[in-house]
C-alpha cells in the first residue's frame, strides 16, 4: 500500500452534526439500513452532548447531537442545519500525522489528545478543513472497547440495503476557492489529482460548475471538489453554499454490489431520488454501449448508467436529507469505470433544476 506522507490510512468513519441525533438516528437506521452499533452521553459518562454510532458493512457514521444551546454542536446545526462535521482518517501515529500535517501548513484544531477510558485509549488529533468541516486523525492504539471511549455497545439491528463502503466523499466550495482546497490536499495530505471536469463538461443551458477529484496514492480515499461557475442563472453549488452558509460536504456516495436491489430497498423504506426524466433511457444504449444490465430494469428504478474508458458505473442521487436543500447521498455501483458519472452530470443538472425551480431558487 502507497503510504500518504501524513500515514493516512483510510476512512476510519464519518460524524455528523444534528439538531436532534436521536431521530437522526432512527432515520439512518429505518430508511438506510444502518445498524446502531454504540452510544455515547451523559449514561455513558459524556456531558453535554449524544452521539449514536450507525454501521452498515464498512460504513460507519456517527451521529451527534448537543444537550445544551452553547456547544460547538449547537453553533455547527444553528449556521449549517445537521450536515458533515468530522471526516476521520486513521492513522497509526495521530501525534506524528499531526506534526506533519502542521508542518505542511494545515491549521490545528486540537493538539493530539489521549482519550480512555476503562478498555484503553485512542489518540486524537484535529485540523481544519473547508469551512467548519475538520480532519481527525485517530489512532486507535490498540483500544479494545467498541468503538471510542465513552461509547457503550447499545446493538439496534437492522436490515442492511447493500451499502457496502464509502465510494468518495464531495465538498462544495466557494467560487474560486477549488485551487485552494486542491492545493491544500496535494501539499499537506500528499493527495494527488485525478481527474478534473471544466464548465463545459458540466453544465446545463442554466447553472455550471467545475470540479476537481483529489485521491489518496492507493484511490481508498477519494475526495472531489466542486465550485460554482458561472451560469444563466444561480448554480446548484451556489445554492449549497448560501443555504449552508459556507463550504461543506454535498454528498457522500456509499458503494453497493447491487445497485437495483439497494435503490429498490431504500425506495421501499421512503428514501426519495432525484427524478430522472424517461427520455435519459432512449439515448442510454448509444450513450453507453453494451452492459450487462437490462435498461428496462434501471429505467423502472431510474437508475443512471456512465462509461469511461475501463468500464461503466450505475449511480442514484438521493434528494437532499434535510430541510435545507444541501447534504444528499449517492449510490453507486462500479463495473470496472474509475470515474463519477460526468456523462450523468447534465442529466443530474437537469433533475436537480427541476427541484431547485419548486424551491423558487433558480
Ligand atoms: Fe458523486
Amino acid at each position: 500500500m502507497n503510504e500518504t506522507p501524513l500515514g493516512v490510512k483510510g476512512i476510519d468513519h464519518v460524524e455528523l452534526y444534528a439538531g436532534n441525533a436521536l431521530q437522526a438516528s432512527h432515520y439512518y437506521r429505518t430508511a438506510y439500513g444502518f445498524s446502531q452499533a454504540a452510544y455515547a452521553g451523559p449514561e455513558t459518562g459524556v456531558r453535554g452532548q449524544a452521539s449514536y454510532l450507525l454501521e452498515q458493512a464498512k460504513v460507519r457514521v456517527v451521529i451527534t447531537g448537543s444537550l445544551v444551546p452553547d456547544s460547538p454542536i449547537s453553533d455547527f446545526v444553528k449556521k449549517h442545519g445537521d450536515g458533515v462535521r468530522d471526516i476521520v482518517f486513521a492513522t497509526d501515529d495521530a501525534e506524528e500525522t499531526y506534526a506533519e500535517a502542521i508542518r505542511r501548513g494545515a491549521l490545528g484544531i486540537e493538539t493530539p489528545t489521549v482519550v480512555q477510558d476503562d478498555s484503553g485509549k485512542v489518540i486524537r488529533a484535529r485540523i481544519n478543513a473547508y469551512g467548519d468541516v475538520v480532519h481527525t486523525f485517530l489512532q486507535r492504539d490498540g483500544y479494545e472497547g467498541c468503538f471510542l471511549p465513552g461509547f457503550q455497545p447499545a446493538e439496534i439491528p437492522a436490515e442492511p440495503t447493500g451499502l457496502l463502503r464509502i465510494d468518495h466523499m464531495v465538498a462544495n466550495v466557494e467560487d474560486r476557492k477549488m485551487e485552494t482546497w486542491v492545493e491544500y490536499y496535494r501539499n499537506i495530505f500528499g493527495f494527488s489529482q485525478f481527474m478534473s471536469f471544466d464548465d463545459k463538461d458540466i453544465s446545463t443551458e442554466f447553472t455550471a460548475l467545475r470540479s476537481k477529484v483529489m485521491s489518496s496514492p492507493d484511490g481508498g480515499i477519494k475526495l472531489p471538489i466542486n465550485e460554482p461557475a458561472e451560469g444563466l442563472r444561480r448554480s446548484q453549488i451556489q445554492e449549497y453554499l448560501d443555504f449552508n452558509h459556507g463550504p461543506g460536504i454535498q454528498h457522500i456516495a456509499f458503494l453497493t454490489g447491487d445497485i437495483v436491489e439497494t435503490i429498490a430497498a431504500l425506495r421501499a423504506r421512503g428514501v426519495q431520488f432525484l427524478e430522472v426524466p424517461e427520455t435519459y433511457y432512449e439515448a442510454l444504449p448509444d450513450r453507453v454501449g453494451e452492459i450487462e444490465e437490462n435498461i428496462d430494469v434501471l429505467k423502472e428504478h431510474r437508475i443512471l448508467v456512465d462509461r469511461d474508458d475501463n468500464g461503466y458505473l450505475l449511480q442514484l442521487f438521493t434528494k437532499p436529507v434535510e430541510d435545507r436543500p444541501t447534504l444528499f447521498y449517492e449510490i453507486i455501483q462500479r463495473k470496472g469505470a474509475q470515474g463519477f458519472g460526468k456523462g450523468n452530470f447534465k442529466a443530474l443538472f437537469e433533475s436537480i433544476e427541476r427541484e431547485q425551480e419548486r424551491r423558487g431558487n433558480l
